[in-house]
């Protein structure tokens, strides 16, 4: 039986993956706590969602590479009373790019933002989930968690961090009835690629991106599962994951980075 959670937190529902949770889990019913640092856009959104579903939303304006800031989003939270049955560590961003090109504090808020936040939130609305022995955790890895990506090196090590530590909590809370999983997407449409600055042969004409529709219905079933992880979209995606199990990291590292490699460079670093 398809059981939806009675209050989700979802960080990131202001554009993309986040909105469409947001929009999908208002369907069920599912009462709502929206983060992100648009307060227009996620103003607008509550009061769509409230009318629209008849569902209580409350939006929680907070820059989420600031450190701090899980502890500031768990405050507003205690102070709203509203419990927190799935969490959804959604915010994340990219930046494309040779890595000691690119702006050193931007790489550092990526972190912040990709690994600490999550780390944190997770860290305060977990243990009240296996307290009641109910509770989701929806961690937005991605498929490039599972391989090194040359010219998006930080981005890819974040969410190899966030697929990791998923899957650990996966275990250390099964037990209780508590489910994390990571969901890995692959190319899909939002705002993603054009913040992360990827160049047209990375971003256009992609014959595997996916709505960020179809990412969400495939995560929620996967709620369902007894999954750690899941891979949205289709074979392409399926592939790209299972090559590291086959191939000696240097050559995937190194077929990755030539995919990867921005259209001026002349292909030397991928050696
Ligand atoms: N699109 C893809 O191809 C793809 C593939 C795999 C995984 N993912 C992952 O999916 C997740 C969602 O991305 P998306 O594709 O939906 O991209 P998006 O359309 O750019 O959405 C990113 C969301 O994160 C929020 N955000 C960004 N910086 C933030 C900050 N400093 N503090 C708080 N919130 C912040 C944004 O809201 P504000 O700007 O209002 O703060 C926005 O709501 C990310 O973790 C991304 O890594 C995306």
């Amino acid at each position: 039986m398809t059981h939806f959670p009675a209050y989700a937190l979802i960080t990131g529902a202001s554009s993309g993956i986040g909105l469409e949770f947001a929009h999908q889990l208002a369907a069920q019913k599912t009462h709502l706590i929206l983060v992100a640092r648009s307060s227009d856009r996620l103003y607008q959104l509550s009061q769509e969602l409230q009318t629209q579903y008849d569902i209580q939303v409350s939006i929680i304006v907070q820059d989420l590479t600031l450190s701090g800031a899980g502890t500031e989003v768990y405050k507003a939270v205690q102070t709203l009373g509203w419990p927190v049955h799935l969490l959804i560590n959604n915010a994340g961003f990219g930046d494309y790019g040779l890595f000691m090109e690119r702006d050193r504090l931007k790489q550092l808020a990526m972190i912040q933002l990709n690994i600490t936040a999550l780390v944190d939130l997770t860290h305060y609305f977990l243990p009240p989930m296996v307290q009641r022995q109910w509770g989701s955790v929806i961690n937005v890895a991605s498929i490039a968690a599972f391989q090194p990506i040359p010219f998006f090196s930080v981005y890819a090590a974040t969410k190899a961090f966030v697929l990791s530590f998923s899957e650990s909590l996966w275990a250390e809370v099964r037990p209780y009835g508590v489910k994390v999983i990571a969901l890995c997407p692959g190319p899909t449409a939002s705002n993603f690629m054009e913040i992360a600055q990827f160049p047209d042969h990375l971003s256009k004409n992609n014959p595997s991106l996916e709505s960020a529709e179809q990412v969400v219905r495939t995560a929620l079933a996967a709620l369902q599962s007894d999954s750690a992880n899941v891979v949205t979209g289709g074979w392409i995606n399926q592939f790209i994951v299972n090559l590291s199990r086959f191939l000696p990291r240097e050559l995937l590292v190194s077929i990755v980075g030539k995919q990867f490699q921005p259209p001026s460079s002349n292909g030397s670093s991928s050696h």
